[in-house]
């Protein structure tokens, strides 16, 4: 039985070395559970429509879940050498089922059914990436509530800037993490859509019930136009551009997770089940993890450019290129599962060093801006008590003397409406609880914060 799925009007052999470069069974191998489910939907419509007797479609389903059966228990082995999964998949029915499996074949085109069959994977694994990015958004809320009472830096070009808990910090991730899953809600209607019936380009002249196979497949709308069905890659676009956002997100709590983890702050730790060594320093201890997580989104975002750049100009409808779609989106949904459940284990295992967070916050510095208000609040025009506390700041740097040990005279010489009760302010829990606005780092809505997330996550 051929492999193909044409020849007909070929005389000569397809070139071996373009028959190999050309086949993209070793990448849609991946799309085999939806060609199968598609597979069984159609014979149903088939049937329905008066092409398929009762006793062929049901010798036809049967043969169907076998394959589904073998496929799941890993004993199927299908012809490594056909043209794509699609093909494959038809040779085996009809080692099968013999020519009736050619009856299959009505009413469709490969071209409706690599878009269906990769739609259906976007569906699946799209859902796959959300409720992991909410299994990650748990992680780190919870290692927010732990660390309420935790006070670190928090950094502005990566300079010391003002207080804030390290919780507030970890719930900044699970924001940053909310959008990229919202990109992902955003792509749902791209997937969720019957194609089948479109054939090549133009639909078919079988009168297929799209309706019945949308409901088999569980898909909630029908394609408008088949014309475009054939070319339009765009569903595939929508979850690699998902996929840009998440690791851009990756790419920066990566960062942070790096910069905490080096001997200068020495304020987080990665778990050493995350790490490498050296193969000539003895003492190294790696966080290649991160390191491999931040660099990913590099991946991410050439895999959307490719595709893009495949799309860019392509006369509509089906063209052959469009098949390198899969390469991309493969490589970028299974990276990003990769990394989102290393990154959930990651942080149920990080730790927080309390001590050392109590260590950075000897930089007095930090409460530049809450003296400021302090000034405001005594009348002072901001931009003037500015200019003040910076003077006092300078002062104190100079004499290599925190401000809190620096007499009240002196400090009133640079800014007169400053009374004794400065001295309360050089304390972090202070600090965090003087912040009003919602969103703020004050514990009240931190603990604000966590109850959403709760409530949210499950
Ligand atoms: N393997 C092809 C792809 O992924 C399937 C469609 C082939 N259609 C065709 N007319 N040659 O795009």
């Amino acid at each position: 039985m051929p492999t193909k799925l044409w020849g007909g009007r070929f005389k000569k052999r397809t070139d071996p070395a373009f028959e190999r470069f050309g086949s993209s069974f070793k990448w849609d191998c991946r799309l085999l559970a939806y060609d199968l489910k598609i597979n069984a939907a159609h014979v149903k419509a088939l049937k329905a429509c008066g092409v398929l007797t009762a006793a062929e479609a049901a010798k036809l389903l049967s043969a169907i879940a076998g394959i589904q059966k073998r496929h799941e228990s890993g004993r199927l082995r299908l012809d490594k050498g056909a043209e794509d999964v699609h093909s494959a998949i038809q040779a085996e029915l009809e080692k099968l089922v013999g020519t009736l499996a050619g009856k299959l074949h009505t009413a469709r085109s490969r071209n409706d059914l690599v878009s269906q069959s990769t739609r259906l994977y976007c569906k699946a694994h799209a859902a796959k990436m959300e409720s992991l990015i909410s299994r990650l958004q748990k992680e780190i809320v919870l290692k927010a509530e732990r660390t309420q009472h935790v006070f670190i830096p928090g950094m502005t070009h990566l300079q010391n800037a003002q207080v804030v808990s390290q919780a507030h910090v970890f719930l900044a991730y699970a924001e940053m993490l909310e959008r990229a899953k919202q990109r992902l809600q955003a792509a749902r209607p791209f997937f969720d859509v019957c194609v089948l019936g479109s054939g090549a380009l133009a639909g078919s002249t079988f009168n297929l019930d799209q309706k019945l196979i949308a409901r088999e497949l569980g898909l909630s709308s029908i394609a408008n136009n088949s014309y475009d069905v054939s070319g339009d890659r765009d569903f595939v676009l929508n979850i690699l551009s998902s996929a840009v956002f998440a690791g851009l997100q990756f790419s920066r709590i990566a960062e942070d997770l790096m910069l905490g983890q080096t001997k200068g702050f020495s304020l987080i730790d990665i778990d050493e089940a995350f790490c490498t060594g050296s193969s000539m320093m003895p003492q190294k201890k790696n966080a290649d993890f991160v390191e491999l997580a931040r660099g990913a989104a590099g991946i991410f975002m050439s895999n959307f450019l490719g595709l893009a750049a495949t799309l860019k100009g392509l006369p509509t409808s089906y063209n052959r290129d469009l098949q390198w779609d899969k390469r991309y989106l493969f490589d970028s949904v299974e990276n990003c599962e990769a990394l989102l459940e290393i990154f959930i284990k990651v942080f149920k295992t990080l730790s927080v060093n309390e001590k050392r967070a109590k260590e950075l916050l000897s930089d007095e510095s930090l409460y530049a801006t809450d003296l400021v208000d302090c000034l405001v609040r005594k009348g002072v025009p901001f931009k003037t008590a500015h200019e003040q506390i910076g003077r006092i700041v300078s002062f104190a740097e100079e004499k290599g003397r925190p401000i809190s040990k620096i007499g009240l005279d002196i400090l009133k010489h640079f800014a007169p409406r400053i009374d004794g009760d400065v001295y309360e302010f050089f304390n972090a829990k202070h600090s965090v609880k003087m912040k009003k606005t919602v969103g703020s780092t004050n514990p009240a809505e931190v603990r604000k914060q966590i109850t959403k997330w709760k409530k949210l996550l499950g």
